[in-house]
């Protein structure tokens, strides 16, 4: 297994949104120490970060009516999705699946995600003061 170096969060200069990805980069670093039954925990935590830190984008991204909202919102859908299997699979004991995905997958989605997608959505809500 390779794991991908855990990314420190771009700034990017919107309070709520640059704490999310901190809390995201935490919840990271924990599930890499994390095993057997504490991990099950944590992958469930980490799921539920995400989904409420995707709601907050998709509501900024409604409210300031940006242009990308449906390919953001499809990105976020689309690994929130995959979260959501995942986490089915952690909690019927199969966690080296979970284990793979949060060290292999989600540190280089995460750093390619923000310094993309997040990163053109703040400069967006500058511009419209959102
Ligand atoms: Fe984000
Ligand atoms: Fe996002």
């Amino acid at each position: 297994m390779t794991s991908r170096p855990i990314p420190v969060p771009l700034t990017l200069g919107h309070t709520d949104i640059d704490g999310d990805h901190q809390e995201f980069t935490e919840w990271l670093v924990r599930l890499e120490a994390a095993s057997g039954a504490e991990f099950i925990q944590q992958f469930g935590q980490l799921t539920d970060h995400l989904s409420h830190h995707f709601e907050r984008e998709n509501t900024l991204m409604v409210q300031s009516s940006y242009p990308a909202c449906t390919e953001h919102r499809g990105e976020h859908n689309r690994v929130l999705g995959e979260m959501i299997n995942f986490r089915a699979r952690v909690e019927s004991g199969r966690v080296s699946f979970g284990r793979a995905y949060v060290l292999e997958q989600l540190p280089g989605w995460f750093d390619l995600h923000v310094t993309t997608m997040d990163a053109a959505l703040v400069e967006h809500l500058k511009r419209s003061q959102v």
